[in-house]
């Protein structure tokens, strides 16, 4: 059944646990999620960026998390819109379905130039307001996702004046989410402790100075009920990277976010874990393996079963890491 964002985090609260929240662009993801789901009895969280909307289309999208919801009818599933850049693109989403947005006013219109404080929390109450009255929940987001290695920001370059912005820039502070959580009502808190989107996060295995694991039990300790979110949490495992280079891929070394790491933040108020990356390094190591094995091949299907495979097992591995299996 489709259920709304706040149902889920409030259970995962209430048994302390973790859900991760899968980025879905086509068929294959969608299923190898559930899959996973079903095997482990886990709550799903199906979200659709901005990006994805690109590619297949809004429609197909919704569609795809409708046929979910009704192929796996015991499994609760909210479909989420990822990263809207304003409270019209959340609009938008809610009238065509979605159970839940993300007012990400971290970032101003265009997506890039990060926003003030102010217009953060407007855009946010703003939707909010909208987004309740029909039940509908809304995550929203406060501070600066960005390399604490380097001291940027991913979406501007982070030097001002005085060059890098420095630590205490990139990472939400609490006092601020304590007062931004009281001025939106929003549900559910994306926070900032030094990850970033993608592949490359950080150039060796992440330690307290880099990933701010500590920061998480700062927030959490101020403002303990709110459910908090981590973006860019992806583990980039090795073992994969190792496949896709075996297979003809080359990948540079890079490391993503340690999956005990993820497992602290979820003792400390972490309910929803964001998780694209490695679906796509999974779905990657599977294709590039069936294609490097039999060159013959010509069979999309034969590629996107060994992808829908490998992402899988991802899946399962983080539903149980995280606490959630069990739990639907
Ligand atoms: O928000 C980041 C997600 O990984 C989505 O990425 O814009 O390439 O779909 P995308
Ligand atoms: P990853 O790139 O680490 O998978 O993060 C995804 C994300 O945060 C989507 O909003
Ligand atoms: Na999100
Ligand atoms: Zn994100």
């Amino acid at each position: 059944a489709l259920v709304s964002m706040r149902q889920l985090l409030d259970h995962a609260a209430e048994l302390s646990y973790g859900l991760p929240a899968f980025n879905v662009n086509n068929m294959e993801q969608v299923k190898a999620i559930m899959d996973a789901a079903r095997a482990t009895r886990s709550p799903v969280i199906l979200q659709g960026s901005a990006g994805a909307r690109k590619y297949a289309g809004e429609a197909f999208l919704r569609h795809l998390i409708a046929a979910a919801v009704e192929a796996y009818p015991e499994i609760p599933v909210v479909m989420h819109q990822d990263h809207g850049a304003s409270p019209a693109v959340c609009m938008g989403a809610i009238k065509s379905g979605f159970s839940s947005v993300m007012m990400d006013g971290s970032l101003k219109e265009d997506g890039k130039t990060p926003a003030d404080y102010d217009y953060n929390a407007a855009v946010t109450a703003k939707v909010v307001e909208l987004a309740h009255a029909v039940g509908v929940s809304v995550e929203g987001e406060l501070g600066c996702l960005g390399s604490l290695e380097t001291g940027k920001g991913e979406a501007e370059d982070g030097h001002g004046a005085e060059g890098a912005l420095d630590h205490d820039k990139l990472l939400t502070d609490p006092e601020e989410a304590a007062q931004f959580v009281k001025a939106t009502q929003c549900d559910a808190l994306a926070i900032a402790i030094g990850t970033s989107h993608g592949a490359y996060k950080f150039t060796r295995k992440p330690t307290g100075d880099i990933l701010a694991i500590d920061r998480v039990k700062a927030i959490h300790q101020r403002i303990p009920t709110t459910h908090l979110v981590m973006h860019g949490s992806s583990s980039v495992p090795q073992e994969l990277l190792e496949e896709i280079r075996t297979y003809g891929g080359d990948i540079p070394e890079t490391y993503g976010v340690p999956v005990e790491e993820i497992q602290e933040g979820i003792r400390y108020g972490v309910r929803k874990v964001n998780i694209d990356t490695d679906i796509r390094l999974a779905m990657t190591a599977g294709m590039r393996r069936v294609g490097a094995k039999n060159k013959s091949e010509f069979d999309p299907r034969k590629f996107l079963a060994a992808a829908m495979e490998e992402a899988k097992k991802v899946c399962i591995n983080r539903f149980e890491a995280f606490g959630a299996a069990g739990k639907a």
